[in-house]
């Protein structure tokens, strides 16, 4: 799948076939977080693939709007140092993750991590550094079918362009 295609058929895939991701596919789509934009080139990120179904339970239970983690193949759980720009590292990062799991034909979700009371619980149960900061996690499954990858309407560009400010909608 090509970029442009990726990018207009992700989308937030919860339910998996059981089929589990191969290594080497889950380390592509690591591979793919490291060349994402990183303020003072800090590359702050770490990142934990969880497979075990008894941990990929127990992030579901703290996750209160993941419990499809449960039925995961594998959940990549983001985490950046605790830099000036984490957020933004992290989040830059997790884009890359997404749209190169389509490209490679893995449904994935992005659910919540930074701001939410489950992050202590996480970062305790994948014994993350002190330092490091949950800022994602992103499930991940084969879907069930090819046609969950699908683009969807999405609000036109006429209505959210604006050219030099926001009153000029042309040129
Ligand atoms: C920062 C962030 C947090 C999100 N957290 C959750 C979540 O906790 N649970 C969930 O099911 N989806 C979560 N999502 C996915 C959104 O619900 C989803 O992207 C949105 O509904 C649009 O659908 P699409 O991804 O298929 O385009 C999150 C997305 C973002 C960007």
């Amino acid at each position: 799948m090509d970029l442009r295609n990726s990018i207009q058929k992700r989308r937030s895939i919860r339910t998996y076939q059981s089929k589990p991701i191969p290594q080497e596919v889950l380390e592509e789509i690591i591979d793919a977080a490291r060349f994402a934009p990183t303020a003072r080139a800090v590359e702050p990120w770490e990142f934990v693939i969880v497979r075990k179904p008894e941990r990929l339970t127990e992030i579901a239970h703290h996750a209160v709007n993941g419990k499809f983690i449960a039925e995961a193949a594998a959940c990549i759980a983001v985490f950046c140092k605790d830099t000036k720009y984490y957020l933004e590292d992290g989040c830059a990062a997790v884009e890359n993750m997404l749209l190169a799991a389509t490209s490679l034909g893995v449904g994935t979700c992005w659910v919540a991590g930074d701001k939410k009371d489950y992050c202590s619980d996480i970062s305790a149960l994948l014994l993350a550094p002190h330092e490091c900061k949950l800022v994602a996690l992103i499930s991940c499954g084969y879907p069930q079918s090819p046609k969950e990858f699908r683009s969807i309407k999405r609000r036109a560009v006429a209505d959210i362009l604006h050219w030099e400010e926001f009153e000029r909608s042309t040129p």
